[in-house]
């Protein structure tokens, strides 16, 4: 079949749709306020899936999925301020309770969260469009990172369980809570990204508001329960809604201690002003990148376009590291492209739901005529695309487009598509990507394609101080988890990894004493008598 009758024939009719992949509407008038599920009665907002249904002659509609609460300013100041009573200045269960049990809470809520694996995928795979697949693989992997992270923290807790005695100074140190945290993940890893802040800031006893991102919300109602009864009232609170109605009003407050923010950075950068003490907010954030991809002369070119397919591609593009741009020697441009367009044919495209599908309706209306007008300015200054059907589009699909050759002059060359797109541009000199990492914005990663170590080791060298992480002839990627996370510029504040997050989410705190003998008879007594939760010796096994 041409690309263009499978564009034109994606969709299915409802009869198509196969059982096990069904989904009924899901109408959530519940949210988590003080440990208990409220019941909503104000206003909804509907949501649908990027997954049309075909109804014949009547064309495409989009399926329904169900809705949510559209909260205002009262209920998202509620939220705050249960946060702001459990955490009580410190002294509340929470941030005083030891790391032990912390850790058992979560273990709890992790077992929960288990249980509910199938209506999380599925409403994840619906809401997003992400493959069932890749959908799996995000319950899994946040799962894994929440028991990495329960393991991490038993060894941070081990190694300061123990007493310094340094300079006449007997001093403990261990990391202590922040306050509390708004934690807000974006919609291509609307449930990874959201826990990888959330679950750590609650390790470390801070309270937590957290809003779910625009797409990707009802798959958290299946844990909500989970939350209320994991964790003491207040500790876990829930808010939907549009963003710029309730985030303000709880910046505003000054009451939010840390800001735990996956997003773009324009928004980040209202959030962070609207506070008003500004040194008393601590931002966690991952934002924009334009990932470069480099294909050096003598790079193995089947490596480097399987690597650059995935890197472009996995997820359409909507991946923060995705490979944004590629540069490409002109020596080698043409088998280069060859072998990219070749490889994009046989890309599987198609509903979410279907084994090996790569492609699939993207969940972002405006994102359907910015891709056609960031493809219409690069064929303005000079650009084509150059692979069949590329940038074809029906509904909110589109088929990936390979823009060639592309410049300085044209937005694809500056602006993150986060979609199906992947420019190239041809360079004869490496100074040309290398001035491009150096001018761009942002500073994520990149990725480096090549076989000469004396041409490659002296780039390393150059991109280390421009990115956070170079990839050698593989794609950009966050993984494994454990590895550092984060960006310079306009792509990150603050360090993400297993270990890492739960240093971002704490601060280091100490108890010190004079060495003398009455200082260390009252610290032995407190010790042994069990008074204090932090001035402890107590070893996790
Ligand atoms: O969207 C940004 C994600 O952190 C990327 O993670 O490289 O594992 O897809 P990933």
């Amino acid at each position: 079949m041409k690309i263009a009758d499978k564009v034109r024939n994606i969709f299915p009719a409802e009869k198509e749709i196969p059982k096990a992949a069904a989904v009924r509407p899901l109408e959530q008038k519940e949210y988590l306020l003080d440990g208990k599920l409220k019941r909503w009665r104000g206003p909804a907002q509907k949501v649908f899936s990027p997954v049309s249904v075909h109804l014949g002659k009547k064309g495409l509609e989009r399926k329904y999925l169900g809705s949510y609460p559209l909260m205002t300013e009262k209920e998202a100041l509620d939220a705050l301020n249960a946060a702001v009573n459990a955490y009580d200045e410190g002294k509340g269960s929470w941030p005083t309770s030891t790391v032990e049990e912390r850790i058992a809470r979560v273990e709890d809520f992790v077992y929960r969260m288990r249980e509910r694996r199938t209506a999380v995928v599925k409403l994840l795979m619906w809401e997003i469009g992400k493959s069932l697949e890749d959908s799996e693989k995000e319950f899994d992997r946040t799962v894994d990172y929440i028991v990495d992270t329960i393991n991490a923290l038993k060894d941070l807790d081990r190694t300061s369980s123990r007493f310094s005695i340094t300079q006449g100074v007997i001093a403990q140190i261990k990391r202590a809570p922040l306050g509390v945290a708004l934690c807000m993940g974006p919609y291509n890893y609307p449930l990874n990204e959201t826990f990888t802040t959330l679950i750590p800031a609650i390790l470390m006893g801070n309270t937590v508001v957290f809003k779910p991102p625009k797409y990707g919300v009802l798959l958290h109602r299946p844990l909500l329960e989970a939350f209320r009864d994991s964790f003491p009232k207040g500790v876990v609170n829930t808010l939907y809604g549009a963003g710029r109605r309730i985030i303000g009003p709880i910046m505003k407050t000054g009451k939010v201690d840390v800001l735990a923010f996956i997003g773009s950075s324009k928004v980040a950068d209202i959030l962070k002003q609207q506070h008003p003490k500004p040194h008393r907010l601590r931002c966690v954030l991952g934002l924009d990148a334009k990932n470069a991809g480099i294909v050096l002369p003598d790079a193995d070119i089947d490596l480097a376009v399987g690597e650059s397919l995935t890197g472009a591609l996995s997820y359409n593009g909507q991946r923060c590291t995705a490979l944004k741009i590629l540069f490409v020697h002109r020596s080698i441009r043409s088998e280069f492209l060859k072998k990219l367009i070749t490889g994009i044919d046989g890309i599987k495209t198609g509903m979410p739901w279907e084994p090996g599908v790569k492609i699939t309706p993207l969940p972002e209306d405006e994102k359907i005529p910015y891709l056609a007008g960031v493809i219409a300015d690069a064929k303005k200054h000079g650009a084509k695309v150059i692979n069949e059907s590329g940038g074809l589009t029906n509904g909110n699909f589109v088929y990936p487009a390979v823009v060639y050759p592309v410049n300085k002059r044209m937005r694809l060359w500056r602006e993150e598509q986060f979609g199906p797109v992947i420019p190239v541009a041809p360079f004869d000199d490496i100074k040309e990507p290398l001035k491009y990492v150096v001018d761009s914005d942002f500073g994520q990663q990149v990725s480096v394609f090549g076989a000469d170590m004396n041409k490659i080791a002296p780039m390393l060298d150059t991109l280390v101080n421009q990115v956070c992480r170079v990839n050698i002839n593989s794609q950009c990627q966050r993984g494994p988890d454990i590895f550092p996370f984060t960006g310079r510029k306009d792509s990150a504040e603050g360090t993400l990894s297993v270990s890492d997050a739960l240093r971002v989410f704490s601060i280091r705190t100490l108890v010190a004493a004079k060495d003398s003998s009455a200082n260390k008879k009252l610290i032995r007594s407190i010790i042994r008598g069990r008074k204090s939760k932090f001035l402890s010796t107590d070893f996790i096994l």
